[in-house]
């Protein structure tokens, strides 16, 4: 961890007279190769990254000589190494369970060319056990994929389901398709189910995920601080109370944008605050041509949406309904990044065309999409309307990231960009030809003080139980006024196909010591404002980040876990 104090000092020894360097700024940084493609990501510890791909012909081999299509990321040495799986984790989701083990949930049929290279399985009623791997070198007990195709297996097969964690630290599974589908969802799998099972393991039938269809895949799901969970697929909003199995339809996103696969726009839940933990939601980009389009008429260069719509889900904020405002272009395929400061970093994906590979009239290459977007566009929550978007002094990757790509933010405080492939496997495409490349390197976006002095956590607890008030050493610069100091609790979320699942930011309040060198933290007030299991924590000053500190919020116990701590007011 870098300590500020560390840093100045090393700032001293530079000779005065030094020409005065230009205000540092975002950039990227190309880290190396992930052997696999990089579709699907999450953070499972501080120091690695679990990856996964389609069973087909990535590069990374597994010690015994097949073809890898997990990996695990290692964001201190930039490598991967190979994760061993049973069964295709293709488009599949995943998340964080209560007791800190990773799920990957769902998949698809190996194609059977790729077979004799892969040993790959049908991965449709797929789940995927990762960790907790607390050795830092990922050695050791937790550190390998555990499938038990016996005994561990979803009730349903789902290709591009949702997932969340929900309240009791178990996963809410949304949605999907049985098998194969070219383009739109026509074999809908139109129920939720759990992991662990609930329910003696049947799936519950969901309205709306028929009247959603045939754009509904990989939904926008968000476990909500009252414990309910908002839905978006296509342009249809619900919310489910997952205790009363009731649904309760919201107002349609406005002027026909719908932001599911294939019309992959994106969605996320904004940071929550205290004293009220108020909800809000807000869509960006995807698509506003009709969801009745024959797939031939449809084009990768149509114009994706610009439209982002927002959503503040109280009574009053659902009475008032969406709030509609734009990104200075349209943009398919993005993907929404929390920041710890509470900026969202919109990121990745193309101006035109569609998600899914070669299934459209028009295609460019393989990709249904086309004219990637190489600079990302920083949200700002709290300012007005028509004045919260910029991408003033970030900077242009000239690699494309668009369908199978992904992005997360890392414990370090940087987002990690992987992946992009829409072609049936590892494809290049030579210059000058239509289409994209498989792509393997890995970046880094930094934000501007990645190399210089930055808040630090000198020591925080490894697990804390809800609303209590807990120590946390801080380094922070001199003279900081508590006021201008933010703590938040972060999911850092699963990304798979321009949806970062589970994602979240819980701002905490707290108390700075007289001197400045630590805060008294309040934690979350129960498991509903932030769903039980692990989180990062983060401390900002101004607009410069600490790294975060990895605690477990509340018990670590095997989900489903009782409620905990105390009811918000009003609910
Ligand atoms: C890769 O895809 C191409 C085109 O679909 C196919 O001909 C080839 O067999 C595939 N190769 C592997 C190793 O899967
Ligand atoms: C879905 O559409 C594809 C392509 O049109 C077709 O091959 C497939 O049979 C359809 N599936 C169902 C269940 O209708
Ligand atoms: C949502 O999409 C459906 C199906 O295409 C359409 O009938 C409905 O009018 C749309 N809602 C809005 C508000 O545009
Ligand atoms: C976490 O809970 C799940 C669901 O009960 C279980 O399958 C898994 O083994 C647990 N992980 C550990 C490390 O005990």
């Amino acid at each position: 961890m870098l300590r500020l104090g560390a840093l100045l000092s090393v700032a001293s020894l530079l000779s005065p007279g030094t020409a005065a360097p230009s205000a540092p700024s975002w950039k990227f940084v190309e880290k190396g190769n992930s052997g696999i493609v990089g579709l699907e990501a999450i953070v499972v510890s501080p120091t690695h990254v679990v990856m996964f791909d389609r069973a087909t012909n990535d590069p990374l081999r597994t010690p015994d000589g097949k073809v890898a299509w997990g990996a695990l990321w290692n964001l201190e040495t930039n490598k991967a190494t190979p994760l061993k799986l049973l069964t295709d984790s293709f488009c599949a989701s995943g998340a964080l369970l209560s007791n800190g083990t990773m799920v990957s949930v769902g998949g698809n049929i190996p194609a059977s060319q790729d077979v004799p290279q892969t040993g790959a399985r049908d991965g449709r009623m797929g789940l995927r056990l990762f960790g907790p791997c607390l050795d830092p070198n990922a050695e050791g007990p937790g550190c390998t994929i555990f499938e038990d195709l016996d005994n561990l297996q979803l009730a349903e097969t789902r290709w591009y389901t949702s997932t969340a964690r929900i309240f009791d630290g178990s996963l809410l599974i949304v949605g999907g398709i049985h098998e194969s589908t070219p383009f739109y969802n026509n074999d809908s799998v139109s129920s939720f189910e759990f992991f662990p099972k609930k329910d003696g393991g049947v799936p519950r039938p969901s309205a709306f995920l028929e009247r959603s269809l045939p754009v509904n895949l990989f939904p926008r799901v968000f476990a909500l601080p009252d414990g309910k969970v908002f839905m978006l697929a296509n342009n249809q909003t619900i919310i489910y109370d997952v205790e009363a199995k009731t649904e309760t339809i919201l107002p349609d996103l406005p002027n026909g944008q719908r932001v599911s696969n294939p019309f992959d726009g994106t969605a996320a839940m904004l940071p929550l605050s205290p004293p009220l933990f108020e909800p809000e939601v807000l869509a960006c980009g995807g698509s506003t041509k009709s969801d009745l389009t024959p797939q031939e008429e449809l084009s990768a260069q149509d114009p994706a949406t610009s439209q982002c719509a927002r959503i503040t889900l109280t009574p009053a904020g659902i009475k008032k309904g969406w709030v509609v405002e734009h990104m200075p272009q349209g943009r398919m395929m993005p993907e929404m990044i929390l920041l710890p400061n509470g900026q969202i970093m919109i990121i990745n994906g193309g101006a035109t065309g569609y998600a899914a590979v070669a299934s459209i009239g028009v295609t460019f290459g393989n990709s249904n999409a086309a004219n990637p977007i190489g600079t990302p566009l920083l949200y700002t929550p709290s300012a007005p309307l028509g004045a919260r978007m910029s991408s003033q002094g970030l900077p242009t990757t000239d690699i494309p990231r668009m369908y199978h790509s992904t992005v997360t933010l890392t414990p370090q405080g940087n987002l990690l960009l992987a992946g992009n492939n829409p072609n049936g496997n590892v494809t290049i495409v030579p210059p000058g030809q239509p289409g994209f490349s498989s792509e393997l390197r890995v970046q880094t976006l930094d934000p501007p003080f990645m190399n210089s002095a930055r808040p630090a956590i000198t020591n925080a607890p490894s697990k804390v139980a809800f609303n209590q008030r807990f120590t946390v050493g801080v380094d922070l610069p001199a003279g900081t006024a508590p006021s201008s100091v933010k703590v938040g609790f972060m999911d850092l979320g699963f990304s798979s196909h321009a949806f970062h699942s589970s994602q979240r930011l819980v701002f905490a309040d707290f108390v700075m010591s007289p001197n400045g060198r630590t805060l008294t933290v309040t934690s979350p007030p129960n498991n509903r404002v932030f769903p039980p299991g692990p989180s990062f924590l983060f401390v900002t000053t101004g607009q410069t980040w600490s790294e975060g500190a990895q605690i477990m919020l509340g018990s670590g116990a095997n989900p489903p876990v009782p409620d905990q701590g105390i009811r918000l007011p009003g609910l």
